[in-house]
């Protein structure tokens, strides 16, 4: 039976990483210190015996030593959001820099077999090109949390270097789907059909035309799988993302069709701070690697829907 240490596994993705785990029947222990994720996200998995959980932050690195045994995988989920990144940069620091190094220290001490680590588009900063951008393309964060992400994918590197530890990086973009938080602090996409069913105000930072690259979660899930299962993958670094860009103003418009529900006030606002207005990334390393995408926006969509319901 395979060991697993996941990060985060409260959180949005997490949980979702960690029911699939558990169907299949590896041994997971979740580290996380409910900052953002919900302890009712992993209570249905309470009772079975492939599942353990550490309430920890990954900057304890005394009490994260204790945890490291015998373990075959680290599945690196937990961060510091950028919404919480721009009010407190430091504690972003912290979080997302010194907690990868924690891990990563404690992967290569332990002898770990693979390190895969989640990551994000906000490492690349604004495209401003007519091109889109690859694994390869320059780095240029314009955010603390891009900056930060940035550091620990460089931390991954250096310790491969140094060490032989074993990586892949999956640098997600625009994750939906169940389990997301819809909170101001949550994703654009739980935000837009929560406040729809509710009847409640949609704001729109912007004027809507900035593009997304939505993924669907589940697709997320496979590619940490096909990551801990392919070989192919080790040493690599890859955008992970369903590809296809959309305005945001038409997911939201999408959504509306869908739930058959319209907006009920519909606001423009000022743009945020540090957020990229446009996305063009490649998302055919990974699909070479062998990887196939399940989920178009409209499947998505309806999926993460039916999640409201139940
Ligand atoms: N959701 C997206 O669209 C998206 C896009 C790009 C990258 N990512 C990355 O994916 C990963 C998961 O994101 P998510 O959307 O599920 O976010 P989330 O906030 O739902 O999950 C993060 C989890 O990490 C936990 N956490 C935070 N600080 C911690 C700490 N110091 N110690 C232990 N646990 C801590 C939180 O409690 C939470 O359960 C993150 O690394 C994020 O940077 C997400």
């Amino acid at each position: 039976m395979k060991k697993i240490i996941l990060t985060g596994g409260a959180g949005f993705i997490g949980s979702n990483i960690l029911k699939h785990l558990i169907k299949l029947k590896y041994h997971v222990v979740v580290i996380d210190d409910l900052t953002s994720g919900k302890y009712s996200n992993i209570e249905g998995l309470k009772k079975s015996k492939y599942f353990g959980f550490e309430k920890c932050s990954i900057t304890n690195y005394k009490y994260l030593n204790n945890v490291f045994k015998n373990v075959d995988f680290v599945l690196h989920q937990a961060a510091s959001k950028k919404t919480v990144c721009d009010k407190d940069p430091r504690k972003d620091l912290k979080v997302n820099a010194e907690g990868a190094f924690n891990l990563l220290k404690l992967s290569s001490d332990h002898n770990v077999k693979k390190f895969i680590h989640a990551s994000t588009g906000s490492v690349f900063g604004e495209n401003k090109t007519n091109k889109s951008q690859n694994e390869n393309s320059i780095k240029k964060p314009v955010s603390y949390y891009g900056v930060s992400k940035n550091a620990a994918e460089n931390y991954i590197e250096v310790f491969n270097k140094l060490f032989n530890l074993n990586y892949t990086v999956l640098r997600y973009f625009h994750v939906y789907g169940p389990n997301q938080d819809y909170s101001p602090n949550g994703g654009v996409i739980s935000i837009f059909i929560n406040n729809l069913i509710k009847g409640k105000p949609i704001t729109i930072y912007g004027d809507g035309s900035q593009q997304r690259i939505f993924t669907y979660v589940e697709d997320v899930v496979r590619a940490n799988m096909f990551s801990i299962n392919n070989k192919k993958t080790n040493n690599q670094i890859y955008n992970c993302t369903y590809g296809k860009r959309i305005k945001l103003i038409d997911a939201l418009n999408l959504i509306s069709k869908t739930l058959k529900i319209y907006p009920n006030k519909l606001t423009y606002t000022n743009w945020k701070q540090g957020d990229i207005k446009n996305f063009n990334v490649s998302n055919q390393k990974l699909i070479r690697a062998g990887f196939n995408y399940k989920y178009n926006f409209d499947l998505g969509i309806k999926n993460t829907i039916k999640s409201f319901y139940k």
